[in-house]
C-alpha cells in the first residue's frame, strides 16, 4: 500500500529531489503527495512541478502569529492525507501544537551528528571544535528543537584541508543518501516511533540511530 508523504521546504530542495528520485525506485511505497513551501521563490517548488507533484505556497509573513501560521499549515498538509510529513530544509520553528499533531509521523534532517550542534552553522562549529568526524542525522521531530529520537546518521571523517564549503558539500551528499533511506523504511512500515525511541523492524535503534560510515 502506498505511503502518502508531504514534504515541507523553504529553499533549494536538493533533499526533496533525492526523495522524488527514490520514490520512483522499484517497490518503494513512498508517494510524494504534495510539496509545501513558506517561500514562493523556493527552487524546490520547481523540482516538484517538474515531477508532476502538487505544490502549495503558504507565506508565513501573511500570518499574525506562529500559532496562526501553523494552524493553516496543518490544514494545507492534512488536505493531502499524509501518512508521513518530511521537513526538508523547512526553515521555520514549529509550535508544540504542530509537532504533537504529527507525533510519530514527522521527520527532519539536520546537518550535524546530533546531539552535537543543534541549530545553525553546524559545519563551522564542527571545524572550530576540531572534530575528527562530522555528518548528518535524520530524526523524528519532538518539541525539543533538533532533539527527537535519531533514526540514521551518516558519519564522515573531517580532512585536514576541509573548509566550511567542502564539508557542507560532502555532508549534503550524505543527506541525499540517508533521507530517502529513512523515508523508505517508514513507508515500508519498518520504522516507527515507540515509547522509548525509534524502532526499526520491531527493535529499538541505538541512541545514535542506525550508523552509516563513509
Ligand atoms: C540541509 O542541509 C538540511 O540538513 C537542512 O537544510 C538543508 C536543506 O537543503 N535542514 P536542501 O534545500 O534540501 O538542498
Amino acid at each position: 500500500m502506498a505511503c502518502n508523504v508531504v514534504v515541507l521546504i523553504s529553499g533549494s530542495g536538493s533533499n526533496l529531489q533525492a526523495l522524488i528520485d527514490s520514490a520512483a525506485d522499484d517497490g518503494n511505497p513512498a508517494r510524494i503527495a504534495a510539496v509545501i513551501s513558506n517561500r514562493a521563490d523556493a527552487y524546490g517548488l520547481q523540482r516538484a512541478q517538474n515531477a508532476g507533484i502538487a505544490t502549495v505556497v503558504l507565506d508565513h509573513k501573511q500570518f499574525d502569529s506562529r500559532e496562526a501560521f501553523d494552524a493553516a499549515l496543518i490544514q494545507a498538509i492534512d488536505a493531502h492525507r499524509p501518512d508521513l510529513v518530511v521537513l526538508a530544509g523547512f526553515m521555520r520553528i514549529l509550535t508544540g501544537d504542530f509537532v504533537r499533531h504529527y507525533q510519530g509521523r514527522l521527520l527532519n534532517i539536520h546537518p550535524s551528528l546530533l546531539p552535537r550542534y543543534k541549530g545553525l552553522h553546524t559545519h563551522q562549529r564542527a571545524l572550530e571544535a576540531g572534530d575528527a568526524e562530522h555528518g548528518c542525522s535524520v530524526h523524528f521531530v519532538t518539541e525539543e528543537l533538533d532533539g527527537g529520537p535519531l533514526v540514521v546518521q551518516a558519519v564522515l571523517p573531517v580532512a585536514a584541508g576541509d573548509t566550511i564549503e567542502t564539508l557542507a558539500q560532502r555532508v549534503h551528499a550524505e543527506e541525499h543518501r540517508i533521507y530517502p533511506l529513512a523515508v523508505r523504511w517508514f513507508a515500508e512500515g519498518r520504522l516507527r516511533l515507540g515509547a522509548q525511541g525509534a524502532m526499526l523492524d520491531g527493535q529499538p535503534l541505538p541512541a545514535s540511530g542506525h550508523l552509516i560510515r563513509t
